[in-house]
């Protein structure tokens, strides 16, 4: 019988109650990974570890606190006496209830550190902690899910852009400083745009323009099509397996397209 692809692998997720984190560990758990569910959503995600069953455990992990990192490190020791994948993968737009505008101009300075603590300080703190715990591991993998937004401009979200901007660049800090300091743990980033999760539901809202209001996403997206969690968990089973072992520091666009070409593509001439 063919080894599963991370076969005696232990592999936390963080954000995974739902959506691409959810996927995530479902494929990683599928191919042979002991997956360690972790959200600050407890009961969603104790559903998923249950759902996947024996090869799960759920882990509560606010990312923004360094508590529970600590906390999630020691309980991953003590069971599994090791961590070989860590998946950053939690992630706020700043669109939730009660953030207010996210534009330059406009955006509350709590917001803007709402945004980030979550997105950029909780990315920190899980490579912080995930370098601690495996740099005396023979070979190791940090995946971090940075965005589309990371690599261009977004007025409307400026909050959420600056924060996967920070995680894309930490992503190569961490890479050559394993490199420098002799650890075999690689470092890399994804980044996935217009991905079908709950994320997109205060956007696409349940009233009649919903159609439209998707409509609208996809008309600029040269597949024509939102992409589906699994198109990332796939790519994450590739970044933390051994198969990707010569890529560090590598930002990997999942996107249907959207970052090939130009936003506003010269006209063509009549
Ligand atoms: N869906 C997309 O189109 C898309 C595009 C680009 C990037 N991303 C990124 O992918 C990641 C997952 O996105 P998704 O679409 O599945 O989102 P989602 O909103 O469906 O899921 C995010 C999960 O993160 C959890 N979470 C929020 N704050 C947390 C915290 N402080 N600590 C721990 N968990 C926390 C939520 O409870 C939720 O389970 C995010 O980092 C997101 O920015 C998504």
């Amino acid at each position: 019988m063919l080894k599963k692809r991370l076969e005696g692998k232990v592999a936390l997720i963080t954000g995974a109650a739902q959506g691409i984190g959810e996927e995530t560990a479902i494929v990683l758990a599928r191919e042979g990974a002991m997956v360690i569910v972790s959200d600050i959503n407890d009961e969603l995600g104790k559903g998923v570890a249950s759902k996947i069953g024996a090869s799960a455990i759920y882990l509560h992990l606010d990312v923004r606190s360094e508590k529970d990192w600590a906390h999630a490190m020691a309980v991953i020791l003590e069971k599994f006496f090791k961590l070989d994948i860590l998946v950053n993968n939690a992630g706020v737009t700043g669109f939730q209830e009660g953030f207010g505008p996210q534009d330059p101009e406009n955006a509350s300075l709590e917001s803007w550190r709402e945004v980030h603590a979550v997105n950029s300080d909780g990315v920190f703190l899980g490579c912080k902690y995930a370098l601690q715990t495996m740099k005396n591991n023979p070979g190791s993998s940090i995946i971090n899910i940075s965005s589309r937004s990371g690599l261009v401009g977004i007025p409307g979200a400026a909050a959420y852009a600056s924060s996967k901007a920070a995680i894309r660049n930490h992503t190569k800090s961490v890479a050559l400083y394993c490199c420098s300091q002799g650890y075999n743990i690689r470092c890399n980033s994804i980044h996935p745009a217009a991905i079908l999760t709950p994320m997109w539901e205060p956007m696409l809202g349940n009233g009649p323009d919903r159609k439209d209001r998707m409509a609208q996403i996809t008309k600029d997206i040269p597949m024509q099509k939102m992409g589906m969690p699994d198109d990332v968990a796939n790519a994450v089973l590739f970044l933390a397996s051994d198969e990707s072992k010569y890529l560090i520091g590598i930002e990997l666009t999942i996107d249907g397209g959207l970052l090939a070409g130009a936003g506003a593509p010269p006209a063509k001439a009549e």
